[in-house]
């Protein structure tokens, strides 16, 4: 049996699908669903979870309508106006993987005067997934590698798993044991496809605007009753 998890990673599905039904713009959807990570960011501090990563824009999210891309970019802003001071009164430390410098530069600036003002906190490392692309990601690693061995600067033989691992937006940062997924779907949606390879799984039908405290402790529980063999008996 497993304990509380260390890391857990988030595909937050269902924003559309919720303001949908509700009559709704999608941009009411992705409003609410701010308000689940702030019960999520919660969830983790009362529970003793380290690491929080949540699948935020992926590389693939500048394909919707500049509306819904704008909209997100400024809830964006918002969350990282709004949530700076308590992330550094509550031992919240920012940090952020994928493309950032494809987000608008008042966007880039935020997060960067977010991530400085949080440097020292330890109580939960708290990640966004922004322009992130898990495909992407590891080819960026691949070049990095590659430039420095053509460079005679690294022996191709010296490649081990934590070499490679040093050179991923997550470097220094543990693989999820949890993924939470929500909307039913069953996918991994390109999101931290190297890190992912152990990770415990737990889907729920309910869409992330409606997923709450209990959800996520449900997802802990759930967690808990996992047999973890890494591959082995
Ligand atoms: C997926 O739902 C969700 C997203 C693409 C964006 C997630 C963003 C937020 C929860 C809020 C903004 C982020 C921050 C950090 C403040 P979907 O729109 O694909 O849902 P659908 O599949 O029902 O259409």
């Amino acid at each position: 049996m497993s304990s509380t998890p260390k890391h857990v990673a988030i595909i937050m599905d269902g924003n559309g699908r919720w303001a949908q039904q509700r009559g709704l713009p999608r941009l009411a959807g992705h409003e609410a669903g701010s308000k689940s990570i702030e019960r999520c960011v919660q969830a983790c501090l009362d529970t003793g979870v380290q690491y929080l990563t949540l699948y935020a824009f992926s590389s693939e999210n500048w394909k919707r309508p500049a509306l819904e891309v704008n909209g997100l970019m400024l809830l964006l802003e918002n969350f990282l106006n709004q949530k700076r001071d308590e992330m550094v009164r509550e031992g919240i430390r920012l940090h952020h993987i994928g493309r950032i410098h494809e987000l608008p530069s008042v966007c880039q600036r935020k997060l960067r005067e977010a991530m400085e003002a949080t440097a020292s906190n330890t109580k939960l490392h708290f990640t966004l997934a922004l322009s992130y692309s898990g495909r992407t990601e590891i080819l960026d690693a691949v070049q990095s590698l590659a430039c420095d061995a053509a460079a005679g600067k690294l022996d191709p033989n010296a490649i081990t798993a934590e070499v490679f691992e040093s050179r991923l937006n997550t470097a220094g940062i543990p693989d999820p044991d949890l993924l939470i997924r929500t909307s039913g779907e069953m996918r991994i949606s390109n999101f931290l496809l190297w890190q992912l390879s152990y990770t415990e799984i737990h889907v729920t039908k309910k869409f992330w605007p409606e997923f709450d405290r209990e959800d996520f402790l449900a997802a802990l529980e759930d967690y808990k009753s996992r047999s973890r063999r890494f591959g082995g008996v």
